[in-house]
This record gives structure tokens, sequence and C-alpha cells, in this order.
């Protein structure tokens, strides 16, 4: 079976411009993304911008825009910051373009020609920015029980999808595919809300123009998340394509999304999917939300976390070190200065950077940088290398899982066991002696070799700096692949290893 991956991240908004929390979401994607390639997988790794709806159409008008104006300038910013936190992604999809609007049109028609999608009338509570109806039970004090601000009551003529007709088929979906939702409290959460009943939903509008109109009534435009959703597969081709990309990657591998669109991704897209005969995705895996020095991220808190600048200040593998490591995913974490710059020092320039810097400098004063054969092993120099195939396998799984920090976890693991060797085995002791030279040599052969590994199951995580690594021991470091590279004595005795500089300079605090 050929092996290929699809992973996708929500499309983001260009009403607001990219923080932290969307630089989190596309990470974690580009993580699995990197992870999955150097496993030997055809990656389609998409994300993109949503374009339509009330809320970048007000935004636009009271910038004096046209909203595809507005959104040609914030899509600029979403792919320049893309680009310098080396994301990887296949491709871009933008809401507003002609390839997305047909397929759009495309899905609509063929679940209104299975019967599943009708005129009727609404009359709700409105809640402008979440672009959501919510029934009077459902208000909070008269407010968005999701954003917790104010709502209109707004009566509509609009078309309903028969979304309660696939309560039972979504049910059963999700009993049967018990990691369909992830993680499990999400999926609970889910399943209590479909046993509750689903309604029927509306999914056009005609209080406002911008957004893809209702084929054969051009009055209505299609609800924006009707639209949105349906980017991840048009992005692919859809419906023009069936021999090419949709075949080759649908069903997705996973969803990444954060767990305030959770509900959108797992009742509203698996019934369309249903409705149009579509598989659905394999997984819907929703992280939590970033606060910001224990406070929640907003605009009037003038407390936004710009990542660009984050980047300038600490560099991109720090800040992608930091946001992987420091919560687990699906946990809700805080962000702050300290702990940023506090992982920074420990885990990076103290125990990565040191084991480099001090492995290097020895095999170069010892041995004149040449990596020797190693000698004979003992007890403690095969519980070290034992290590390793039980790393790779862990690393595996919660890569599959999408539990990025123990898999950072399990290399830094690595990482402390390799500065504690060098302390144990005393390599300084044993160059003093003629007689140790084997002893030295199995020992530096090691330590060059867990580096190579750990630079290679790192690089997912830190791109530029594994690469370095591999650089700095002589390969390539533009080749991370990991299959068939990943066991215990992969480095040829001989090879010429460069006396690392630092790779992580310490953040000096006051
Ligand atoms: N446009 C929709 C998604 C449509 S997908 C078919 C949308 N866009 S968004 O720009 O508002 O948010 C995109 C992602 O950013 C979401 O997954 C959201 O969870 C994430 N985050 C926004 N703020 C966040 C934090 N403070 N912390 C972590 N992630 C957050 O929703």
């Amino acid at each position: 079976m050929e092996k290929r991956f699809y992973i996708t991240t929500p499309i983001y908004y260009v009403n607001d411009v990219p923080h932290i929390g969307h630089a989190y979401t596309t990470l974690a994607c580009d993580v699995l993304a990197r992870y999955k390639r150097a496993r030997g997988f055809e990656v389609f790794f998409l994300t993109g911008t949503d374009e339509h709806g009330q809320k970048v159409e007000k935004a636009a008008y009271t910038k004096g825009e046209t909203p595809l104006e507005l959104a040609d300038r914030v899509v600029k910013r979403f792919q320049a910051l893309w680009d310098k936190l080396d994301i990887s992604h296949t491709d871009f999809i933008r809401t507003s373009q002609e390839r997305h609007k047909k397929g759009v049109r495309q899905l609509f028609r063929k679940i209104e020609s299975a019967g599943d999608i009708y005129l009727g009338a609404y009359e709700d509570w409105y809640c402008t920015p979440c672009e959501t109806f919510w029934t009077e039970t459902q208000l909070l004090d008269g407010c968005c029980p999701d954003c917790g601000r104010s709502t209109e009551k707004l009566k509509e003529e609009s078309y309903f999808f028969r979304m309660s007709k696939y309560q039972q088929a979504l049910l059963d979906h999700i009993e049967a595919n018990p990691d369909f939702i992830q993680p499990r409290t999400r999926r609970n959460e889910i399943l209590n809300f479909v046993r509750e009943g689903l309604r029927d939903l509306s999914i056009s509008r005609t209080s406002f123009s911008w957004g893809i109109p209702v084929p054969g009534n051009e009055r209505h435009v299609i609800y924006v998340w009707f639209d949105a959703l349906t980017n991840y597969i048009t992005a692919l081709g859809y419906p023009d394509d069936p021999d090419g990309d949709v075949r080759k990657f649908w069903p997705a591998d996973v969803h990444v999304i954060g767990k305030d669109i959770l509900r959108f991704h797992t009742v509203y897209w698996p019934t369309f999917l249903l409705a149009a005969g579509i598989p659905l995705p394999k997984k819907v895996f929703a992280h939590g939300w970033w606060t910001v020095e224990g406070q929640k991220m907003s605009k009037s808190l003038a407390n936004v976390v710009e990542p660009n600048m984050l980047v300038d200040k600490y560099g991109v593998d720090a800040i992608r070190y930091f946001l992987m490591r420091e919560v687990p995913f699906g946990l809700d974490g805080d962000f702050s200065h300290t702990s940023l710059v506090h992982r920074i020092n420990s885990d990076l320039a103290n125990d990565l950077g040191n084991l480099v810097s001090r492995s290097t400098a020895m095999l170069n004063k010892y041995f004149g940088g040449a990596l020797p054969a190693p000698g004979p092993s003992t007890a403690r120099d095969d519980a070290f290398v034992a290590r390793f195939p039980t790393a790779v396998r862990n690393l595996d799984t919660q890569m599959n899982d999408l539990a990025f920090n123990k898999a950072l976890q399990t290399i830094w693991d690595l990482v402390g066991a390799a500065n504690k060797y060098i302390d144990e085995t005393a390599p300084w002791s044993l160059a003093k002696k003629d007689e140790d030279r084997e002893k030295l040599a199995t020992v530096m052969y090691n330590l060059i070799e867990a580096i190579r590994l750990i630079g290679l199951m790192s690089a997912p995580f830190l791109p530029n700096t594994g690469s370095r690594i591999l650089d700095i021991l002589g390969l390539d470091g533009a080749d991370t692949s990991l299959e068939g590279r990943d066991a215990w004595g992969g480095l040829q005795p001989g090879t010429k290893v460069e006396k690392a500089e630092p790779l992580f300079p310490r953040i000096e605090t006051e």
C-alpha cells in the first residue's frame, strides 16, 4: 500500500492578523507533516484562509476597502508568517479562489439533489462575531454562549440542511471509530451534544453578499461554515479531478483544529459529507487554547502575542520548540516570557547545545575530528545504546497520537542520558592513558552517533537545528529522512566531524 498522509489546518479568518494561536495550529501540523515525510509518506499539507462572511465584509467597509482588497492584504501576512516559521505546506487555499467556489457550489447541488436541502425561514438570535445562530435557551443572559458578546434577533428566508436526518448515522460513526474525535474528552462532549438531538441547519444568508451565491438563487449566499469546511476537498480538486488528489488523499488523515471549532468539524462537516456520499475524515484533533501571562489574549487587553516579533528575538526553532514542548497537545496552556526564556536556556542552550559542543570539541581534541570505530563495550555503553531503538519506537507512537510534548520528552530524555554518559565515562580522564584509547573510542563513537539520531528525531520540530547537526556530522543536512536511517550505527567510522559553534545562545535575563 502506498504511504500517503493528508493533514489540514483550519483556514484562518482574514479579519484578524495572525497571532500565536494561529501559529500554534499551523506549527503542530507542520511538525507532523515533516515527521510523516521523514517516514517516507507522500504528504499533502493544506492551509489557507477563510475569506467570506459578514465579519470580513464589515471589517473591509469600515476600512474603506473591498472585502477582496482586505483579504489580499491579510493573506500576505499569513503567508509571510508561514515562511518565517518554516511551515512546509503543500498548498494554500483561499476561499475567494474560483477552484474553491466551484467545488462549494457543486457540493451544495449534490446535497440538494439528494433531497437534503430545502428552503425555509429562520428566526433566531445571531452572533455576528461567531457567525452563529443560537436558540433562546442557548443564550447566556441574552449573549452568545461562546464569546459572550451581544446577539440580535434575525428573521431570514434560508436554505436548510437536513442535519437532523444524520443524527443516528453520525452517532454510529463516532461510536464505531473511537479515534475519530480526539482527545477523548472532546469526543464525549460531542457524543453528548449529538445525543441531545440535531436540528436542521441554516446554510444560507440573505443579510450580506460577500460569499458564494446559492446555485439557482443568487439572493442567498452560502453559510460561511458550509463554504469554509469544504476547502478540505476543494483544495484536492473536488469535484473535477476524481482521479487526481481527491482519490489520492481523501479521506484526510487528520484535521487539526482548536477546541473552539470542534462542533463545526465533528457535527456539521461529517453530516454534509454523509449527505453527499463522501467518506469522512479519519480523525479530528482539537487542541487547547493559549492564554498570555495568565490572561485571555485579546485586542482590548493589548496582550496579543505577535509571532514575528518572537521569531526575530529568539529564533524560529526556539519558538517552535517552546510551543510544542510547553503544553500537552489538547490541553490549554499559558504563554509567558519567563517560561519561554527558561525553556530556551535549559533545554536548548544547556542540554542540547552543550551536548553537541562538548562532544564535537572532544572528538576534535582527541581524534582530530575523525570518528573512530567503537572499541569493546561495557555494560554502561550497552545500556546507553539500548535506549535508542526504544526511543525511536516511542517517538513513532507519540507522533501518530499527536502527543508532541511527549515526543519531545522522549528526545530530550536521550539528550539527558547522553550528557550523563559524558559525566560518567569522563572522556577527559580516558584521554590521559594510552591503554584507555579503545574505551575512549567507544564513548566518542556512541556520543556522536547519539547526536546523529537526536538530530534526525528532532528535525521535524527544529528543522534548522536538525539540519545543522547533520551538517556538523559531515552528513547532508537537507536529508532528514528517518526511514532506514533510524537504527543505531549509521555513522561510518572515519567521518569528519566539525567542532560545533553553540547551537543556541543563552538568553540573558536581568
Ligand atoms: N475560519 C475558521 C476556521 C474554518 S476551518 C474550515 C476559524 N478561523 S480563526 O482564524 O478564528 O481560528 C483558526 C484557529 O486558530 C483555530 O483552530 C483556533 O482554535 C486557533 N486559535 C485562535 N486563537 C487561539 C488561542 N488563543 N490559542 C490557541 N489557538 C487559538 O476559526
